[in-house]
């Protein structure tokens, strides 16, 4: 008989997100549990072979067997059109300390579709493959595995298969799929039963990406789609025990709901742990980009805590509103 969706122990990651989940946001979400693997924000390949600085800078994991402080392993993400400069640098993030490499086929940033790299690769094909197979080939002798991340398209989804199947063939060994074109950006909804369709045609491991903010969003992005693996991003900055809950949930075991208060005293062990290494000015104007990314799934709460937040300029007065609403910091373990 067939398991069910749940009964196959599913794997939960946590997205690349530029900017927001640099090393230190990282290892805060990830030390929650519940986190199979992460991956790093992308590194921008053009035409010149990268220095090793570049990779540590993007992943300073790297250094220490690429795994988070809490032992989650770390894939290294590299966007770029180019085969032989990917490959090329992809020894180079080799030899930085990268155990898995990843590919970008997503990005919808305008300045990188306009030199042929992310979500514009979609188009064709053809060319997704040559990329996936160059970085395979690279890192084949050191037994490496190269594993890629695509929308379902750049302007429609006529092409997802045939991409999903170009990266198949090319011999990465796993695919995240953000359900949504570069055209409808991060509008909801994602479209998780595009995932099914692919599923039917290709047989390496997927998963599925976008809108889920809650175990519900799950249950029914596994039914949409048939696939029960999934990755998380903004989704992981509003709840970092989404990915413990769904362990629980298809262990048959209960697990708290979360609550907006512990996302504060998140923030706010944030400013005291890994963000101390920035600038007072960076921690604030991060916990306020923190707080706006809050509102798709906690609405009217988070709303109003960016709004109380967005003039304040001294840490002080931030740490003071945050500890007003309810947020404690975590003790260190
Ligand atoms: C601010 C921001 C930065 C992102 N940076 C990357 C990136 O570097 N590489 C990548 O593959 N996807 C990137 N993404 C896409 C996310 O990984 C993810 O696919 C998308 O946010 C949908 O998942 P979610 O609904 O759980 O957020 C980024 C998204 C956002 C909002």
């Amino acid at each position: 008989m067939t398991p069910s969706l749940t009964e196959i122990n599913p794997q939960v990651a946590l997205a690349p997100m530029e900017g927001v989940l640099e090393a230190t946001v990282r290892e805060l979400i990830t030390a929650q549990g519940g986190w199979d693997f992460c991956v790093t924000e992308f590194v921008r390949v053009s035409h010149e072979r990268l220095p090793l600085k570049v990779f540590h800078r993007c992943s300073p994991e790297l250094r220490q067997g690429a795994v988070t402080p809490s032992g989650v392993p770390v894939h290294l993400q590299l966007l770029g059109s180019d085969p032989e400069s990917m490959a090329i640098n992809a020894r180079v993030a080799a030899k930085a300390g990268a155990q898995v490499v990843d590919l970008n086929f997503g990005c919808p940033a305008k300045i990188v579709n306009r030199h042929g790299g992310g979500a514009s690769l979609l188009r064709k094909p053809e060319q997704v493959g040559a990329v996936t197979r160059a970085v395979v080939e690279a890192l084949k002798p050191l037994q490496l595995p190269v594993t890629a991340k695509m929308r379902l398209g750049f302007e429609d989804t006529s092409l997802a298969v045939e991409n999903a199947q170009a990266i198949e063939a090319a011999g990465a060994t796993q695919l995240v799929i953000h359900a949504r074109t570069k055209v409808q950006g991060y509008k909801p909804p994602a479209h998780w039963a595009e995932i099914g369709r692919i599923a039917q045609a290709v047989s390496l491991p997927l998963f599925a990406n976008g809108d889920i903010w809650t175990l519900e969003d799950y249950q029914k992005c596994c039914q949409a789609s048939g696939v029960n693996q999934v990755m998380l991003g903004r989704t992981a900055m509003a709840d970092p025990w989404l990915a413990a809950r769904i362990k629980a949930y298809a262990a048959g075991q209960a697990f708290a709901e979360t609550r907006f208060s512990d996302l504060l005293g998140l923030m706010l062990t944030w400013m005291q742990s890994g963000g101390s290494q920035y600038s007072e000015r960076v921690r604030v104007m991060r916990i306020k980009q923190w707080l706006l990314m809050l509102v798709p799934r906690w609405g009217d709460l988070a709303r109003k805590a960016f709004d109380q937040c967005k003039r304040l300029e001294e840490e002080s007065q931030v740490i003071e509103l945050l500890e007003a609403k309810g947020g404690a910091a975590l003790m260190p373990s």
